[in-house]
């Protein structure tokens, strides 16, 4: 894989834009903004902003760039990257956090040894525009990798860091410092959804994820089969039954010594392949179903940074991996599996194979003391046809636990929405021989698909991300490659890291 730890620190210059020590200086411009406050700089590259504005060439729109040589030697910096911010109206953290991550990639085939890019935001917004621009930045780096063995290795990426005009401040250095690390650790999640499924098996994916987590203080302990039967989790074990890689449970544990209080237990879906088992899937698009453990790579990589940048709470993180296929021991429809917390399933579909994982998972975090609960799985096509790759689907209960979880989804620049849970839709799953069915049928597909998880849930607060839109790019972005997203990594690790403002 990939390694996403490059482990080089942010830089926050706290200098103005002439004074900051960078080769490459990267400055959002907004639509219709005129050169005004950077004359100085539009000096420097020779009345190039200027021009450019003047002739329409460039003209502020989102993802629109103009390079430029900065050609007065006084100046540290040697060109100038003007990226299109769209209207200053629409400025936000979220925007910035995409521009900083096109500039990155922009820049990249330059070749520069140092990068800076602009923070432009309102006095009381630096620190989180400052934290969003180092995530972006960061998530620039990333190389999905290939197994090509004729391309060259891409250009390496340059030091980034963050220009902030103004007084220093600790809170901006340590924001960006976060985003660093949030940003790695993003890059990290999309190096392994990535894999294809005959590299990640489970037990390879728990052996990467046991390093990922391991390095940074976290407890890995990952279980066989034989626990697995020991601990009846009949769903699991169902679904792997019809391949020859055995199935693996990861579980993290972060544990700072004075916490108390609440313990937040992170769920993934860690389907290394699904082909439907044997409801099998038709081929068209089958090969996208290597990253059906996205859910389970983004809380790998979330209990890295929580042990990177530490949290105020325990926080146990549960991977379920197997591979979904068909084969001569695989389970069919119409068995009837036991899950850990005693329930049973009649299996009507072998293609709903992630909420069955998950309900084992869900039920093993509560057992390890979970108090609050939030999975995120690539879990329905359903979602797809709801909301697009715009946003993932929410679903949870209480309200409150709902909103806290959204607030931090959206701050951490995952857009989600919250989608309902009425109690009609469990009588979609109701079965004539086990206590429920794994399939409500195809209305509100993705909402009886959580209805079947909140089965395992205990009464606990408990949100479900459906990120099946949402953790595959099906094309190339100015702010992204094609390929593995990183969804829900930032999310899971903020709620943890900013946990005092519900861990009451
Ligand atoms: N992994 C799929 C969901 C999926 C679909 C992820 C498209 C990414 C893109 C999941 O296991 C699945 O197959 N779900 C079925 C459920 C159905 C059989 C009730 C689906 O959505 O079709
Ligand atoms: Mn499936
Ligand atoms: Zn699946």
């Amino acid at each position: 894989m990939p390694s996403a730890v490059h482990s080089v620190s942010m830089r926050a210059l706290f200098v103005p834009i002439e004074a900051a020590d960078v080769d490459v200086i990267a400055l959002p411009w907004f639509e219709s903004e005129g050169v005004g406050p950077f004359e100085a700089l539009n000096r420097a590259a020779g009345g190039e902003i200027a021009r450019a504005l003047g002739s329409t060439e460039f003209a502020g729109r989102p993802f629109e760039f103009f390079a430029a040589p900065i050609t007065d030697t006084s100046w540290r910096a040697r060109r100038l990257l003007l990226v299109g911010a769209g209207k200053r109206e629409s400025s936000s953290a979220y925007v910035a956090r995409r521009l900083a991550a096109a500039a990155g990639i922009a820049a990249r085939p330059w070749r520069a040894a140092r990068l800076g890019f602009v923070v432009r935001a309102a006095e009381g917004e630096r620190a989180e525009f400052a934290q969003a621009v180092a995530e972006g930045l960061t998530l620039s780096e990333f190389h999905g990798g290939n197994y090509k063995t004729t391309e060259p290795h891409p250009a390496p990426p340059p030091a980034f860091s963050v220009i902030c005009d103004g007084a220093a401040s600790a809170a901006i250095e340590s924001a960006a410092a976060k985003g660093r690390v949030l940003g790695e650790c993003s890059n990290g999640a999309r190096g392994l959804a990535n894999e294809p499924g005959n590299t990640l098996t489970p037990r390879e994916f728990a052996a990467r994820a046991s390093a990922l987590a391991g390095e940074t203080g976290i407890s890995v302990e990952v279980l066989e089969e034989k626990q697995l039967e020991q601990l009846g989790m009949g769903m699991l074990l169902g679904v792997a039954r019809g391949s020859s890689e055995p199935p693996r449970m990861m579980v993290f544990r972060y544990e700072p010594p004075t916490a108390k209080g609440p313990v937040l237990g992170l769920v993934g879906k860690g389907v290394t392949f699904d082909t439907g088992g044997i409801s099998i899937k038709p081929a068209d698009g089958m090969e996208r179903m290597k990253d059906d453990m996205a859910g389970g790579a983004a809380v790998t990589a979330a209990m890295r940074a929580i042990g990177t940048l530490g949290a105020p709470i325990r926080v146990i993180g549960i991977v379920p991996a197997t591979e979904n296929m068909p084969g001569g021991r695989a389970v069919k429809p119409g068995d009837v599996l036991k899950s850990a917390e005693g329930k049973t399933v009649e299996v009507i579909n072998t293609d709903a194979e992630g909420r069955l994982i998950l309900g084992d998972g869900l039920w093993y975090a509560r057992k390890l003391g979970a108090t609050h609960l939030v999975d995120v799985a690539t879990l329905t096509g359903a979602i797809v046809v709801a909301l697009g790759k715009a946003a993932s689907g929410l679903f949870g209960t209480p309200d409150s636990w709902v909103n806290e979880v959204q607030r931090v989804a959206e701050r951490a620049g995952d857009r989600v929405w919250h989608l309902p849970l009425y109690d009609e839709y469990r009588d979609q799953l109701k079965s004539d021989i086990a206590d429920f069915t794994n399939t409500g049928g195809r209305p509100g597909g993705s909402s009886t698909a959580a209805m079947f998880l909140k089965e395992f849930t205990g009464g606990l607060p408990w949100v479900h991300l459906d990120i099946a839109g949402t953790a595959w790019a099906e094309d190339a972005k100015p702010w992204q490659p094609k390929g593995a997203t990183g969804v829900a990594v930032r999310t899971l690790a903020e709620l943890a890291t900013g946990a005092d403002a519900w861990a009451k």
